[in-house]
């Protein structure tokens, strides 16, 4: 592989971003350095986005008494900033009313028209608003929707023009199960895989009553159901930058299991009726709770990132969300075992190992410029088995045991006890295990790397201001 292109849902502006939309924009992060570091800062691009059409959209536009698009513009920027100052590094932002997106858009469902994949029929349903799309009988409890008990579920017959879907899925099966593209953790191939075996209806891919949209080419008075035009924008991304022509099909695109259905599935379909390339990897991280419950805004428990920038830091948050659970699995965020990790792993771990052997570097009073420009970097390669199997969380334990196996040989090796030549030597061999380990955390913590390497580059080192101040929250 020489190139990688890596991407995040496009996130709906119907609200601001949250911690949810953070810990995916952040592992899609991480990716996006890890490679960059891999294989050549021009060899990766980084996607991310927002999601502005359709009614739900619409809705909160209104409720604010905004013109849609001018809600829309206020939404994307405060996602465009919330990343900006997350350190997020995509390589472009798409945004689905940019006048090109909404070109291709059109010409892609035109070319499946023209193929014979739409059809058009009446169709009847209860539509989520939530969902953006007509629930099953499994997914409807009491009334109301299984992902969104709050919000009010229409029952709509309308016109609608079909994807062949039913028609599409064998060939969708097929390349799934011969690893033409895979499916993320297994658990959820399996999931999607006997779905599909049960047997798919075709989906309507045009709505008449939501004007927030983009017309149908040969139809102007339907517009894209918003599910197919969000997904179109892993394509329309690489057509509306120049340069990013040569990434297509994208090697990983990452989420959480929320909306697997629709990019493991809807997403190749439409693909292989397109006959473009699949994408290599779909992999879909769990959902998580917080302190053990769902987060909602009834509850009061959404939490905007920068609250806990201002306790952690930028780099610490990146560290906690990764760390905390198994990337894959559902978890829970606690912000007590915040605190200890953040002790544990960055103020007590990273931090004090970073100071204590620049301080003894100091005591040395020598100049190791020499060592720091012999070093090569590498990958430790257990982190490079865990990110080229998805496993952000993993690659941080190898850091973490790093960490721990040179604070024990300061430990055993006693340098307060060396005579200065022994010093010396001692501190030439620990300053290539530090250079590593920054080597290896750059992806997840860039801002500290670049401090420790200044840290290190300087010719005579001496004791610098701590990385990471303890913290401690007042309960
Ligand atoms: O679904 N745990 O946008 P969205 C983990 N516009 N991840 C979470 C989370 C949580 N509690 N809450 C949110 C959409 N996320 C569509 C996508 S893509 C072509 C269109 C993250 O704003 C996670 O990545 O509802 C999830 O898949 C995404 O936010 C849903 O974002
Ligand atoms: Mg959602």
């Amino acid at each position: 592989m020489e190139k990688f292109y890596v991407t995040t849902p496009i996130y709906y502006v119907n609200d601001d971003p949250h911690i949810g939309h953070a810990y995916t924009t952040i592992v899609a992060d991480v990716f996006a350095r890890y490679y960059r570091q891999k294989l050549g800062a021009n060899n990766v691009f980084f996607l991310t986005g927002t999601d502005e059409h359709g009614a739900k959209v619409a809705q909160a536009a209104s409720k604010r008494g905004l013109e849609p698009q001018e809600f829309v513009d206020g939404i994307s920027n405060h996602y465009q900033e919330m990343w900006r100052q997350l350190n997020i590094s995509h390589d472009y932002f798409i945004r689905t009313t940019h006048p090109e997106h909404k070109r291709i858009v059109q010409e892609l469902l035109q070319k499946l028209y023209d193929k014979g994949y739409i059809y058009k029929a009446k169709y009847k349903g209860t539509y989520c608003v939530g969902c953006e799309k007509y629930l099953t009988a499994e997914e409807i409890v009491d009334g109301k929707c299984v992902l969104h008990p709050s919000t009010d579920l229409f029952e709509q017959e309308e016109e609608n023009y079909f994807l062949k879907l039913k028609d599409l899925v064998p060939h969708v099966l097929i390349a799934l199960e011969s690893e033409r593209y895979m499916v993320l953790p297994k658990e959820r191939k399996t999931e999607i895989l006997s779905k599909m075996r049960e047997g798919i209806h075709d989906i309507s891919i045009s709505r008449t009553g939501i004007e927030w949209g983009i017309p149908l080419p040969w139809d102007t008075s339907h517009t894209v159901y918003v599910w197919v035009d969000a997904l179109f924008n892993y394509y329309s991304a690489t057509r509306i930058n120049p340069d990013a022509a040569r990434f297509w099909p994208a090697d990983l695109h990452l989420m959480a299991k929320d909306i697997l259905w629709f990019h493991a599935l809807i997403w190749e379909a439409l693909l292989l009726a397109l006959q473009e390339e699949l994408p290599k990897t779909v992999f879909a991280h769990g959902f998580f709770t917080i302190e053990g419950q769902k987060m909602s805004k009834s509850l009061g428990n959404v939490i905007n990132p920068l609250d806990l920038v201002n306790i952690y830091g930028v780099d610490g948050l990146r560290y906690l969300l990764i760390s905390s659970f198994a990337f894959g699995n559902d978890g829970d965020f606690s912000l007590t075992r915040f605190e200890e990790i953040y002790n544990a792993d960055l103020a007590n771990g990273i931090g004090n190992l970073v100071s204590r052997i620049a301080k003894l570097c100091e005591k040395s009073d020598h100049d190791f410029s020499e060592v720091v420009k012999n070093y090569k970097p590498f990958f430790n390669e257990g982190l490079d088995a865990a990110m080229t199997s998805s496993r952000p969380d993993e690659a941080l334990r190898f850091i973490r045991n790093d960490v721990q196996a040179l604070d024990k040989q300061i430990h055993e090796d006693a340098p307060w006890t060396l005579n200065d030549a022994e010093l010396i030597q001692t501190l030439e061999s620990y300053i290539p295990k530090v250079l590593s380990l920054a080597n290896d955390l750059k992806p997840f913590l860039p801002q500290t790397v670049e401090k420790i390497v200044t840290i290190f580059n300087v010719g005579k080192i001496s004791k610098p201001e701590p990385l990471f101040k303890r913290v401690s929250i007042q309960v």
